[in-house]
């Protein structure tokens, strides 16, 4: 069995095409869930790109350790110079450059021959060994390269030093039979390959990123990119847990290993889609949330006498416990703890208490206190850097009259000072968030607002999300929970202009 390396870019190829601008905050909170998933790399970001990203990967080099930490660069000098500066702290830095060399990107996007292509990208690669001995090197649109022309490069990038190649399906074009066939083509035609590490990147754009990444690994690929969700431009890259939980199944298949920390999929799920914004669909494979439940009556049947029946994978095993203890508010703080410990959070007794407190107030509003309100309430706590708000809503209060009329008063609090406005408007949501509009007076246009119920029951608690956009462009994403749906929204927008106040100041 070859050893396959996960190599996440979540916060790149990601983070990035989504146009969500994640604060450091929260992409270290992402960075550290992903260690503990135990991915062998982070991709961390484009530092050239801008300041801000600069920034990130800097932080996530010079904090987060037993990982690679990996910047991405464009073939060009000045980007390698700034990527070094931002990995450098790392404990073991990695530079991924490269171009793209199929006819079309040659003709349209770069004007340069192959010629000139293959002499920008071995000067990348030694430009980029002089700061560091890890270089990955990638051929965008490898798949719809010419393979001589793709043979020539990779020839030529490994005589320079790179140390791995990474083979993009960029546009997700491939079948797996034609990406698994290039991966072979490319493992007995290229002189030196058994000197590097192959990777295999994948787009979704046909549905077929993760079939298309095993066949390549089958093929002799010992890398994988993706994203946590398969998160991404367009309709996304390679699921790694998808990849992950494949060849969990049978490992032989593949004939590869990883040795990702398998009850930590569900958690860095949940984290990655509360921090993006951008929601799991139920039936999305291995972590929506009825990717383990039976409804049908034969189903539920056979589970029942032997759960091999219906089931290749225990929901224990990518962290989803099964759940055996009915929490309400009669339940004591052992018992929350327990049911805490078999989700993964392990608390002190100062922790425990205050959770404990937060617990009983919710479960006076309900009658039973599901897994997904622990998460949300662990969230609302774990969360307590990326989500504190300085700002928070003191009181409020709404009134309707039909549909289109609605008008709320708000109370924030800041520093402890408050203010109190109001404002009409298009219903209780519309209304509250103009209100607070008055007192912050920060520009923004709501690009998309949702609220869904975190778990069952008519006293669910509600999560509301909302999205903003700045005068410049930039997209902030915002969260908050409560059992009351106008209180949850109210939290959300508030949460969203903190992070863009926030922005604000530290641009000066
Ligand atoms: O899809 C792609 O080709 C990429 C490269 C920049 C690695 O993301
Ligand atoms: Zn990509």
């Amino acid at each position: 069995m070859r050893k396959l390396y996960v190599f996440d870019t979540t916060l790149r190829d990601g983070e990035q095409s989504l146009g969500i601008t994640l604060n450091i905050q929260e992409k270290l909170e992402i960075s550290h869930q992903l260690v503990k998933l135990g991915v062998d790399i982070i991709e961390a970001g484009f530092p050239a790109s801008s300041p801000g990203d600069f920034e990130a990967v800097r932080q996530i080099a010079r904090e987060v350790k037993g990982v690679t930490i990996c910047g991405l660069t464009r073939a060009v000098p000045g980007d390698i110079d700034i990527c070094w500066e931002a990995i450098k702290e790392a404990e073991q830095p990695r530079i991924h450059t490269g171009l793209a060399l199929s006819p079309i990107h040659r003709q349209y996007k770069l004007g340069v021959s192959v010629e000139q292509g293959i002499e920008m990208a071995v000067g990348a690669v030694k430009h980029a060994k002089k700061y560091v001995s890890d270089v990955e090197f990638y051929s965008e649109d490898a798949f719809r390269t010419e393979p001589e022309v793709l043979a020539r490069v990779l020839e030529a990038v490994i005589e320079a030093g790179a140390t791995v190649v990474n083979i993009p399906d960029t546009v997700g074009y491939a079948t797996p039979w034609e990406y698994g066939d290039l991966i072979s083509w490319i493992m007995q035609n290229v002189k030196n390959i058994g000197r590097v590490i192959v990777s295999v990147h994948c787009h979704n754009d046909l549905g077929m990123a993760t079939a298309n990444s095993l066949a390549g690994i089958k093929a002799g690929a010992s890398q994988v990119e993706g994203t946590i969700n398969g998160i991404g431009e367009r309709a996304g890259n390679t699921a790694l847990e998808e990849v992950i939980m494949a060849i969990y199944t049978q490992p032989a298949r593949f004939g590869v290993n990883t040795t990702i920390n398998y009850k930590e999929i569900a958690r860095t799920s949940r984290l990655v889609a509360k921090i993006t914004g951008v929601p799991v669909p139920a039936h999305k494979a291995i972590v929506g949330d009825n990717a383990f439940s039976h409804a049908s009556g034969i189903h539920q049947d056979g589970v029942l006498k032997e759960r091999s029946t219906y089931e290749i994978i225990h929901p224990e095993t990518v962290g989803i416990p099964q759940n055996r203890i009915i929490l309400t508010a009669r339940s004591g703080r052992h018992a929350l703890r327990h049911r805490l410990e078999e989700l993964g959070f392990h608390l002190n007794s100062e922790e425990l208490n205050k959770i404990y407190e937060k617990f009983l107030r919710l479960a006076d509003q309900k009658q039973e206190v599901f897994d997904e309100d622990l998460y949300a309430l662990m969230g609302d706590k774990n969360g307590a850097n990326a989500y504190k708000s300085r700002i928070s809503l003191k009181s409020f209060s709404v009134s309707t009259a039909g549909p289109a009329k609605a008008m709320a008063t708000v109370e924030l609090e800041a520093d402890e000072r408050t203010a109190i406005d109001a404002a009409c408007g298009n219903g209780p949501v519309d209304a509250i968030f103009k209100a607070i509009d008055r007192i912050l007076q920060c520009p923004v246009t709501l690009e998309d607002y949702s609220l869904k119920s975190v778990s069952r029951g008519k006293d669910a608690m509600g999560d509301a999300t909302v999205k903003v956009r700045t005068e410049d462009g930039r997209l902030f994403v915002g969260r908050g929970l409560s059992t009351d749906v106008i209180e949850a929204s109210a939290k959300a927008y508030l949460n969203a202009l903190t992070k863009v106040k926030s922005q604000l100041t530290a641009r000066g």
